[in-house]
């Protein structure tokens, strides 16, 4: 009887932790949006070295897809935001995008993850919102047609489904996805045995609210702040654990208490704007050492509401991208600088002790910037681009551009980099409160040296 049960025994257990580890790996984002990113060949060198397990692309890039082949990463591929309409209502569509992006590549490169656009629930075009579902069933029964069963079919969403994440047990999903959309996810990640990815980033809501939020808390780092949920009981020590267990109490009220999650992107910027408080090398390289450490642990520690629960995860992301739009942060989350080289260290086996890591630079944006900043043009900018800009700028807001109408006082030098620069200023200082931004498609950059000159006096924009 013992000589029966002994190869059973050592079945269950050689099972259960192969699974635990084959989940525990940390995957990468590899991002594209970059003029100056090193070609497929040297990207994927460049995440082997960083000991990803896994890599997650924002598309089906052939030359990726064959470059990944017969490496042991395990892929994530995406149908573009674009197709989704045609495809929840086409099924030759779907069959047609998995013959032409899966089938080619199946099953030399291991492709596991097929996700359906990107943060969908965050458009705001909201038919795109009901077609989600019903373009994932086509994707899964397309890859059913070409008998493809290892690949999981899911789609990233971002934190903005929840109408309420706090305290975590009162986690709900927004009304307006809720039963029509969610619900229906939940149901169909259930039958496929998939995961709910999530796009979660506590550098978000700290940065957002600094004086209520403990920074040591959102880095994962805090080692005597305790946030108790006064309904479950349960007691949190970061900001990470309390934002995924709001996503797992809003899907146990929707009655899918056990969906597995999959964080599909995390990370932390290492540079920004001015008016972006906490984005630098120290707290990056700590939150993303702090988080990775908690994905490889073993065994795995899980949240509160999952103790023990296994985290799989793509961090994001593997370069600097530079032509991300949207403020300065967005191409600032990168491990690496775009020819390669360490923005700072990170093992993502989580092995390497925190010993052997240099010093890393002293945080000196850790508390908001309260300005003046000012709004100029960025060096190098297309100038028929700039010009349009300042028209654009000039017809917003009171008398934006009074002063540098001839004879107005900042009407000299008459340049069109030193009128933009004032208009950018002028727009931005009155606009910035209400969320404007100092952007203008990337022909703007902030600075903190004050620009007037004479009896020319630049607006300048305040916390
Ligand atoms: C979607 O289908 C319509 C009608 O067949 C077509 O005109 C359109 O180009 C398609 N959209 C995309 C993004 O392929
Ligand atoms: C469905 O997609 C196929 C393949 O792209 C296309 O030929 C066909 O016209 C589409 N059907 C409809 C109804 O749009
Ligand atoms: C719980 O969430 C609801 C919205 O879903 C919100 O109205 C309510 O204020 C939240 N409760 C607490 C205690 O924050
Ligand atoms: C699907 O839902 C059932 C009922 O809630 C649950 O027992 C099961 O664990 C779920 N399966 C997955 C893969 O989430
Ligand atoms: C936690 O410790 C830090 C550093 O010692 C201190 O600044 C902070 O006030 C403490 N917070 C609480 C809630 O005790
Ligand atoms: C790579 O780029 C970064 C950022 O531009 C720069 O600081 C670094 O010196 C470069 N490294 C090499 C080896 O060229
Ligand atoms: C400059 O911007 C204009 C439109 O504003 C565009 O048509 C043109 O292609 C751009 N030139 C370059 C070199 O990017
Ligand atoms: C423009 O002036 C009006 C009236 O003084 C004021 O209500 C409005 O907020 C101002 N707009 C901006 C963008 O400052």
């Amino acid at each position: 009887m013992e000589l029966g049960l002994l190869p059973v025994l050592i079945l269950c257990l050689s099972a259960s932790i192969s699974s635990a580890e084959l989940a525990a790996k940390v995957g990468v984002n590899y991002g594209q949006l970059g003029n100056n990113l090193p070609p497929p060949s040297q990207s994927v060198k460049l995440i082997q070295s960083l000991n990803a397990k896994r890599v997650k692309l924002y598309d089906a890039n052939p030359k990726i897809l064959a470059t990944l082949r017969n490496t042991d990463l395990q892929v994530s591929i995406m149908v573009p935001n674009e197709l989704i309409s045609n495809i929840s209502s086409n099924q030759t569509l779907a069959d047609q995008w998995v013959r032409t992006n899966v089938v080619p590549f199946y099953p030399g490169t291991l492709i596991r993850y097929l996700l359906v656009g990107n943060e969908i629930l965050s458009q705001p075009n909201k038919q795109i919102w009901f077609n989600l579902v019903p373009a994932m069933r086509k994707i899964k029964a397309a890859l059913k047609t070409h008998r493809i069963t290892k690949v999981k079919v899911g789609t990233p969403l971002a934190m903005d489904v929840l109408e309420s994440s706090f305290p975590p047990s009162n986690g709900t999903f927004r009304s307006d996805i809720s039963g029509s959309v969610i619900k229906p996810m939940l149901k169909f990640i259930n039958k496929t045995k998939s995961f709910f990815f999530v796009d979660l980033y506590t550098y978000f809501p700290w940065s957002s609210d600094p004086t209520h939020i403990d920074l040591g808390y959102a880095l994962l780092e805090s080692k005597n702040i305790t946030v108790t949920d006064p309904a479950s009981g349960l007691t949190y020590h970061n900001l990470f654990d309390q934002m995924v267990d709001a996503l797992i109490f809003a899907m146990k009220r929707l009655g899918y208490p056990d969906t597995r999650i999959w964080i599909a992107e995390t990370g932390w910027p290492s540079g920004g704007d001015y008016d972006q408080i906490g984005a630098n090398i120290r707290n990056a390289a700590t939150y993303n050492r702090n988080v990775v450490k908690k994905f490889n642990a073993k065994p795995p520690v899980g949240t509160p509401a999952r103790p023990g629960a296994v985290l799989p995860s793509f961090v994001f992301a593997l370069f600097n991208e530079n032509t991300k739009p949207g403020p300065s942060t967005e191409r600032n989350f990168g491990f690496l600088y775009p020819n390669g080289s360490n923005v700072y260290p990170i093992d993502l086996s989580g092995k390497t002790p925190e010993s052997e890591y240099a010093p890393l630079p002293v945080a000196t944006n850790n508390k908001p910037y309260k300005g003046p900043i000012w709004c100029m043009v960025a060096k190098g900018a297309n100038q028929s681009a700039v010009a349009s800009a300042l028209s654009y700028a000039c017809s917003q807001g009171n008398k934006t551009c009074d002063p540098i109408q001839p004879g107005g006082r900042c009407f000299k030098p008459d340049s069109l980099a030193w009128h933009a620069s004032y208009a950018f200023s002028a727009y931005w200082s009155q606009f910035r409160k209400a969320g404007g931004s100092c952007y203008f498609g990337g022909l703007a950059t902030q600075t903190i040296k004050d620009p007037s000159y004479g009896s020319c006096k630049f607006p300048g924009a305040k916390l």
